[in-house]
């Protein structure tokens, strides 16, 4: 139970609800790309989270102004903003949580490849420093496209001699909280009790939801309801992009899923039992080397990676469609990591 000192105003008794400020271990959290769309909220959204005791914030540009706003709130991190490449290696060192949303985001009518040729750059300089600076720290990519940049990041920390397919995460935890959003509309059942795994990639058919897994079960939604489902949540990021109508790309809704994402790495750092999200690591659950599916997370990264589970007819040709084009993600983020 929480065991709080003094006299907490109400909002931090809220946001110190079971947990104990004397038996919470340090943690540092780097975010990388912090002053931009998804970096602003997402910063926001670490400096409530009680599990932070240090939130270094790291940009090439704006990083005091958000840090300077976002340090004022009253909740347990101390924060630190760094700008430019000559701060990066303070930002990072003693990280044990690397957030990386460093990246150009999306315009209407391109893919999240088409984003490749800047963000592949930028994801490798800013690996090269990780592994120099906080090799043992696990790393959330979001940047995209994260089919390519997790492999890219993974062939940098090999070439660095720091690699650990334990602690290399690629962010798909939008696509599971748009699956729960959509399927609770659908299927009429209460939003948050919603759970749906989403595996294969994040792009496109690469996303595979397995709604023949979800819960609660409903019996109200037909085969044509489950593939329009499917659609909606593998189109999640364009429906938000041409929203957006030139000015990026989903910055709320992903600040709020990376948050998720890296409030289970810290507890399963700090070793809270059954801890279960689903994310784009290395594995060995089908014949390509990196995949989304469920994982769950302990002291050290990754403790499991769990299978697929039964697949409807749907699901297994789903399951085949998307390999060809996440097969060739991958192999172009490894190529780049090798020839650059
Ligand atoms: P943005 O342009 O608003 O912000 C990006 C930030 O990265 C900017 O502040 C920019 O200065 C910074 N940056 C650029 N180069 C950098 C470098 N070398 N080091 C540090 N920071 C650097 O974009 P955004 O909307 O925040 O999106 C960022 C990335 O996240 C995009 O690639 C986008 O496609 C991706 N994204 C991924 C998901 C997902 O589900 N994984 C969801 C949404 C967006
Ligand atoms: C998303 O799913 O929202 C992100 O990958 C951004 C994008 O380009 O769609």
């Amino acid at each position: 139970q929480a065991t709080l000192r003094g006299s907490p105003s109400s909002s931090s008794r809220l946001l110190r609800r079971g947990f104990s400020s004397e038996s919470t271990p340090d943690r540092k959290v780097a975010v990388l790309g912090a002053a931009g769309g998804i970096g602003q909220p997402l910063a926001l959204l670490m400096k409530l989270n009680p599990f932070v005791s240090k939130l270094a914030l790291y940009d090439i540009a704006g990083t005091p102004g958000v840090a300077a706003d976002v340090s004022h709130i009253n909740t347990r991190s101390e924060v630190a903003g760094y700008m430019g490449e000559e701060q990066l290696g303070k930002a990072l060192e003693g990280s044990d949580v690397v957030i990386i949303p460093a990246g150009v985001p999306r315009k209407p009518g391109m893919t999240r490849d088409d984003l490749f040729n800047i963000n592949a750059g930028i994801v490798k300089s800013l690996c090269t420093a990780i592994a120099k600076y906080c090799p043992n720290a696990l790393v959330n990519m979001i940047s995209n496209p994260v089919n390519s940049t997790v492999p890219i990041a993974a062939e940098i920390f090999k070439k660095a001699g720091t690699y650990d397919e334990k602690k290399l995460f690629g962010v798909t935890t939008l696509d599971v909280v748009r699956a729960k959003t959509f399927y609770a509309g659908k299927a009429n059942v209460p939003v948050m009790e919603v759970n749906v795994p989403v595996v294969g990639g994040h792009a496109g058919i690469t996303i595979l939801p397995l709604f023949s897994q979800a819960s609660p079960k409903a019996n109200n939604l037909s085969d044509e309801d489950i593939k329009a489902l499917t659609k909606r949540t593998q189109d999640g990021g364009t429906e938000v992009v041409e929203a957006k109508a030139g000015k990026g790309s989903a910055t709320l809704s992903m600040a709020y899923a990376g948050a998720i994402f890296a409030d289970a790495c810290l507890k399963g750092l700090n070793g809270v039992p059954d801890v279960v999200e689903c994310s784009f690591v290395q594995s060995s659950i089908t014949e390509l080397p990196f995949f989304a599916s469920k994982v769950r997370l302990g002291k050290n990264g990754v403790e499991e990676v769990l299978g697929l589970g039964p697949l409807s007819d749907f699901e297994k040709q789903g399951l085949e469609s998307l390999k060809p084009e996440l097969k060739s993600s991958i192999e172009k983020g490894i190529m780049f990591a090798n020839q650059s």
